[in-house]
Protein backbone atom coordinates (compact mmCIF):
# COMPACT_ATOMS: atom_id res chain seq x y z
CA UNK A 1 0.00 0.00 0.00
CA UNK A 2 1.05 3.18 -0.99
CA UNK A 3 2.30 5.77 2.39
CA UNK A 4 -0.08 7.98 3.01
CA UNK A 5 -0.28 11.51 3.80
CA UNK A 6 1.16 11.78 7.94
CA UNK A 7 3.61 9.68 6.70
CA UNK A 8 5.11 11.65 4.10
CA UNK A 9 6.21 14.24 6.79
CA UNK A 10 9.52 13.89 8.61
CA UNK A 11 11.54 17.47 8.42
CA UNK A 12 9.72 20.47 7.81
CA UNK A 13 10.50 24.53 7.12
CA UNK A 14 8.90 26.82 9.62
CA UNK A 15 9.87 30.87 9.68
CA UNK A 16 8.94 32.51 13.04
CA UNK A 17 6.89 35.17 12.74
CA UNK A 18 9.48 37.69 14.09
CA UNK A 19 8.46 40.34 12.00
CA UNK A 20 4.77 38.94 10.56
CA UNK A 21 2.16 42.18 10.41
CA UNK A 22 -0.74 42.82 7.97
CA UNK A 23 0.05 45.51 5.64
CA UNK A 24 -1.90 45.25 2.77
CA UNK A 25 -4.62 42.79 1.75
CA UNK A 26 -4.01 40.64 -1.02
CA UNK A 27 -7.21 37.76 0.40
CA UNK A 28 -10.28 38.46 1.73
CA UNK A 29 -9.43 37.33 4.86
CA UNK A 30 -6.40 40.18 5.41
CA UNK A 31 -7.21 42.72 7.73
CA UNK A 32 -6.79 43.62 11.19
CA UNK A 33 -3.76 44.10 13.95
CA UNK A 34 -1.31 41.35 14.69
CA UNK A 35 -0.85 40.53 18.32
CA UNK A 36 2.87 40.18 18.38
CA UNK A 37 3.17 38.24 21.20
CA UNK A 38 0.24 36.03 20.90
CA UNK A 39 1.91 35.28 17.28
CA UNK A 40 4.77 34.46 18.50
CA UNK A 41 3.20 31.90 21.08
CA UNK A 42 0.45 30.44 18.47
CA UNK A 43 3.34 29.92 16.43
CA UNK A 44 5.93 28.21 19.19
CA UNK A 45 2.28 25.85 20.14
CA UNK A 46 1.95 24.76 16.31
CA UNK A 47 5.74 23.89 16.44
CA UNK A 48 5.90 21.73 19.62
CA UNK A 49 2.58 20.34 18.52
CA UNK A 50 4.74 19.12 15.07
CA UNK A 51 7.74 17.84 17.11
CA UNK A 52 5.80 16.17 19.78
CA UNK A 53 4.83 13.51 16.78
CA UNK A 54 8.60 12.74 16.19
CA UNK A 55 9.18 15.26 12.99
CA UNK A 56 11.96 17.94 12.89
CA UNK A 57 11.05 21.40 12.55
CA UNK A 58 14.62 23.65 10.52
CA UNK A 59 13.68 27.41 10.88
CA UNK A 60 14.32 30.17 8.63
CA UNK A 61 15.26 33.44 9.66
CA UNK A 62 12.26 36.17 8.29
CA UNK A 63 12.81 39.43 6.59
CA UNK A 64 12.11 42.71 7.78
CA UNK A 65 10.05 44.07 4.68
CA UNK A 66 8.31 40.44 3.81
CA UNK A 67 5.65 40.27 6.48
CA UNK A 68 3.93 37.04 4.34
CA UNK A 69 6.89 35.21 4.53
CA UNK A 70 6.14 33.18 7.81
CA UNK A 71 3.94 31.47 4.96
CA UNK A 72 6.78 29.78 4.04
CA UNK A 73 4.58 26.88 2.94
CA UNK A 74 4.06 29.04 -0.36
CA UNK A 75 8.13 29.12 -0.95
CA UNK A 76 8.12 25.67 -3.47
CA UNK A 77 7.16 22.22 -3.87
CA UNK A 78 9.40 19.79 -2.98
CA UNK A 79 10.17 15.79 -3.66
CA UNK A 80 12.94 14.33 -2.46
CA UNK A 81 16.10 16.14 -2.99
CA UNK A 82 14.08 18.77 -5.62
CA UNK A 83 12.28 21.85 -4.78
CA UNK A 84 10.12 22.97 -7.82
CA UNK A 85 10.40 27.24 -6.62
CA UNK A 86 7.76 29.43 -6.89
CA UNK A 87 6.23 32.25 -8.52
CA UNK A 88 3.98 34.36 -6.71
CA UNK A 89 1.09 35.98 -7.97
CA UNK A 90 1.29 39.24 -5.93
CA UNK A 91 4.23 41.81 -6.06
CA UNK A 92 3.73 41.95 -2.16
CA UNK A 93 5.04 38.71 -2.10
CA UNK A 94 7.76 37.80 -4.67
CA UNK A 95 10.48 39.58 -2.89
CA UNK A 96 10.45 36.03 -0.60
CA UNK A 97 11.45 34.36 -3.64
CA UNK A 98 14.91 35.08 -3.51
CA UNK A 99 15.42 34.19 -0.50
CA UNK A 100 13.68 30.55 -0.27
CA UNK A 101 16.55 30.53 -3.18
CA UNK A 102 19.35 30.75 -1.39
CA UNK A 103 18.20 29.13 1.68
CA UNK A 104 17.23 25.64 -0.70
CA UNK A 105 20.48 25.72 -2.34
CA UNK A 106 22.44 26.52 0.68
CA UNK A 107 20.58 22.80 2.15
CA UNK A 108 21.19 21.12 -0.85
CA UNK A 109 18.23 20.96 -2.78
CA UNK A 110 18.24 21.30 -6.81
CA UNK A 111 15.87 23.85 -7.45
CA UNK A 112 13.35 24.16 -11.07
CA UNK A 113 10.93 26.47 -11.95
CA UNK A 114 13.40 29.49 -11.71
CA UNK A 115 13.18 30.60 -15.05
CA UNK A 116 9.81 29.60 -16.13
CA UNK A 117 7.03 32.55 -15.66
CA UNK A 118 4.04 30.53 -14.38
CA UNK A 119 2.13 31.60 -11.37
CA UNK A 120 3.11 29.26 -8.72
CA UNK A 121 2.63 29.17 -4.85
CA UNK A 122 3.76 26.08 -3.95
CA UNK A 123 2.82 23.89 -1.24
CA UNK A 124 -0.20 26.23 -0.86
CA UNK A 125 -1.44 24.82 -3.93
CA UNK A 126 0.42 21.48 -4.54
CA UNK A 127 0.24 19.13 -2.02
CA UNK A 128 0.87 14.93 -2.29
CA UNK A 129 -1.94 12.67 -0.84
CA UNK A 130 0.58 9.98 -1.05
CA UNK A 131 4.24 9.21 -3.06
CA UNK A 132 2.65 8.74 -6.14
CA UNK A 133 -0.34 11.60 -6.03
CA UNK A 134 0.37 15.21 -6.53
CA UNK A 135 -3.04 17.19 -5.51
CA UNK A 136 -2.53 20.36 -7.87
CA UNK A 137 -5.06 23.35 -6.91
CA UNK A 138 -5.29 26.32 -9.85
CA UNK A 139 -6.72 29.23 -10.37
CA UNK A 140 -6.67 32.33 -7.77
CA UNK A 141 -2.92 31.75 -7.34
CA UNK A 142 -0.96 28.98 -9.24
CA UNK A 143 -1.78 28.71 -12.83
CA UNK A 144 -2.79 25.02 -14.64
CA UNK A 145 -0.49 25.36 -16.54
CA UNK A 146 2.56 25.26 -14.22
CA UNK A 147 1.68 21.64 -13.28
CA UNK A 148 3.51 20.37 -16.83
CA UNK A 149 6.47 21.92 -15.29
CA UNK A 150 6.41 20.73 -11.81
CA UNK A 151 5.90 17.59 -13.17
CA UNK A 152 9.01 17.05 -14.31
CA UNK A 153 10.00 17.01 -10.09
CA UNK A 154 9.90 12.99 -10.61
CA UNK A 155 7.30 10.19 -11.80
CA UNK A 156 4.33 10.92 -9.92
CA UNK A 157 0.45 11.78 -11.41
CA UNK A 158 -0.67 15.21 -11.18
CA UNK A 159 -4.28 15.59 -10.62
CA UNK A 160 -5.46 18.74 -11.40
CA UNK A 161 -8.01 20.35 -8.65
CA UNK A 162 -10.02 23.82 -9.82
CA UNK A 163 -10.24 26.57 -6.95
CA UNK A 164 -13.60 28.33 -7.81
CA UNK A 165 -14.52 31.86 -6.14
CA UNK A 166 -11.72 34.42 -3.94
CA UNK A 167 -11.88 32.66 -0.29
CA UNK A 168 -10.60 29.82 -0.82
CA UNK A 169 -7.76 30.89 -2.92
CA UNK A 170 -5.30 28.14 -2.39
CA UNK A 171 -5.44 24.24 -2.23
CA UNK A 172 -4.79 24.29 1.07
CA UNK A 173 -7.29 26.77 2.18
CA UNK A 174 -10.26 23.89 1.78
CA UNK A 175 -8.40 20.59 1.09
CA UNK A 176 -5.97 18.18 3.57
CA UNK A 177 -5.26 14.88 2.54
CA UNK A 178 -5.90 12.52 5.64
CA UNK A 179 -4.60 8.97 4.00
CA UNK A 180 -5.27 7.22 0.57
CA UNK A 181 -8.79 7.24 0.49
CA UNK A 182 -9.49 9.94 2.71
CA UNK A 183 -9.44 14.03 2.64
CA UNK A 184 -11.15 16.37 4.77
CA UNK A 185 -12.36 19.06 2.53
CA UNK A 186 -14.71 22.07 1.74
CA UNK A 187 -16.75 21.07 -1.69
CA UNK A 188 -17.67 24.32 -2.70
CA UNK A 189 -14.67 25.61 -3.08
CA UNK A 190 -14.00 23.27 -5.94
CA UNK A 191 -15.88 23.46 -9.18
CA UNK A 192 -18.43 20.39 -10.25
CA UNK A 193 -15.82 18.70 -12.23
CA UNK A 194 -13.11 18.68 -9.54
CA UNK A 195 -15.48 17.79 -6.71
CA UNK A 196 -16.29 14.51 -8.47
CA UNK A 197 -13.00 13.71 -9.27
CA UNK A 198 -11.72 14.32 -5.36
CA UNK A 199 -14.75 11.90 -4.29
CA UNK A 200 -14.15 9.48 -7.37
CA UNK A 201 -10.48 9.14 -6.05
CA UNK A 202 -10.82 10.02 -2.39
CA UNK A 203 -14.43 8.37 -1.34
CA UNK A 204 -13.99 8.22 2.40
CA UNK A 205 -13.70 12.17 2.20
CA UNK A 206 -15.02 14.16 5.11
CA UNK A 207 -16.77 17.53 4.00
CA UNK A 208 -16.61 20.53 6.76
CA UNK A 209 -19.59 22.58 6.84
CA UNK A 210 -19.32 26.51 6.07
CA UNK A 211 -18.66 27.14 9.68
CA UNK A 212 -15.69 24.89 9.51
CA UNK A 213 -14.29 26.13 6.62
CA UNK A 214 -14.60 29.78 7.71
CA UNK A 215 -12.76 29.00 10.66
CA UNK A 216 -9.30 27.14 7.95
CA UNK A 217 -10.24 24.04 9.54
CA UNK A 218 -9.24 22.32 6.49
CA UNK A 219 -6.02 24.23 6.40
CA UNK A 220 -4.74 21.15 8.55
CA UNK A 221 -1.53 19.45 8.73
CA UNK A 222 -1.65 15.44 8.95
CA UNK A 223 1.28 14.36 10.72
CA UNK A 224 0.94 9.81 11.18
CA UNK A 225 -2.83 9.54 12.80
CA UNK A 226 -2.36 13.33 14.25
CA UNK A 227 -4.51 16.39 12.75
CA UNK A 228 -3.14 19.56 13.26
CA UNK A 229 -5.81 22.04 12.89
CA UNK A 230 -6.90 25.64 13.68
CA UNK A 231 -9.52 25.67 16.64
CA UNK A 232 -12.93 25.41 14.98
CA UNK A 233 -13.29 21.71 14.31
CA UNK A 234 -17.05 20.52 15.08
CA UNK A 235 -18.06 17.66 17.33
CA UNK A 236 -19.36 15.87 14.35
CA UNK A 237 -15.98 16.23 12.35
CA UNK A 238 -13.93 15.06 15.64
CA UNK A 239 -16.31 11.97 15.78
CA UNK A 240 -15.87 10.72 12.24
CA UNK A 241 -11.82 11.47 12.34
CA UNK A 242 -11.53 9.19 15.84
CA UNK A 243 -13.61 6.58 14.15
CA UNK A 244 -10.70 6.50 11.42
CA UNK A 245 -8.11 6.54 14.43
CA UNK A 246 -7.35 10.10 14.16
CA UNK A 247 -6.79 12.03 17.05
CA UNK A 248 -7.53 15.99 16.66
CA UNK A 249 -4.87 18.60 17.44
CA UNK A 250 -6.68 21.92 17.99
CA UNK A 251 -4.26 24.99 17.55
CA UNK A 252 -5.27 28.75 17.86
CA UNK A 253 -4.47 30.59 14.55
CA UNK A 254 -6.09 33.93 15.57
CA UNK A 255 -3.01 35.86 14.45
CA UNK A 256 -2.51 34.33 11.22
CA UNK A 257 -5.81 34.30 10.31
CA UNK A 258 -5.61 37.80 9.93
CA UNK A 259 -3.66 37.12 7.08
CA UNK A 260 -5.40 34.73 5.66
CA UNK A 261 -3.37 31.72 6.96
CA UNK A 262 -3.20 29.21 9.17
CA UNK A 263 -1.35 26.08 10.52
CA UNK A 264 -0.74 24.08 6.87
CA UNK A 265 0.43 27.48 5.38
CA UNK A 266 3.22 28.38 8.37
CA UNK A 267 4.61 24.75 7.67
CA UNK A 268 7.12 23.63 4.25
CA UNK A 269 7.31 19.62 4.40
CA UNK A 270 10.19 19.04 3.30
N1 LIG B 1 -1.35 36.51 3.37
C1 LIG B 1 -0.85 35.35 2.69
C2 LIG B 1 -1.21 35.43 1.20
O1 LIG B 1 -2.26 35.92 0.88
C3 LIG B 1 -1.37 34.10 3.30
C4 LIG B 1 -0.79 32.85 2.71
C5 LIG B 1 -1.36 31.61 3.28
N2 LIG B 1 -0.70 30.47 2.77
C6 LIG B 1 -1.28 29.35 2.39
N3 LIG B 1 -0.52 28.34 2.09
N4 LIG B 1 -2.56 29.23 2.29
O2 LIG B 1 -0.46 35.03 0.35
Amino acid sequence: MARAAGQLMKRVLMVPPQHFTVTYAINPWMGGTVDKTKAFKQWNELKNAIEDEGVEVLTLDQVSTLPDMVFVCNSGLVHKDKVYLSRFAHKERSGEQEHYLKWFKANGFKTLGEDYPERFEGGGDAVFSDPNTLWAGYGARSSEKVYGKVQSLGDFEVVRCELVGDKFYHLDTCFAPLDEKAALWYPPAFSKATQDEILRRLPNSIAVSDEEAKAFVCNAITVRKAVLSPIGVADKTKATLAERGFKVVEVDMSEFMKSGGACQCLVLRL
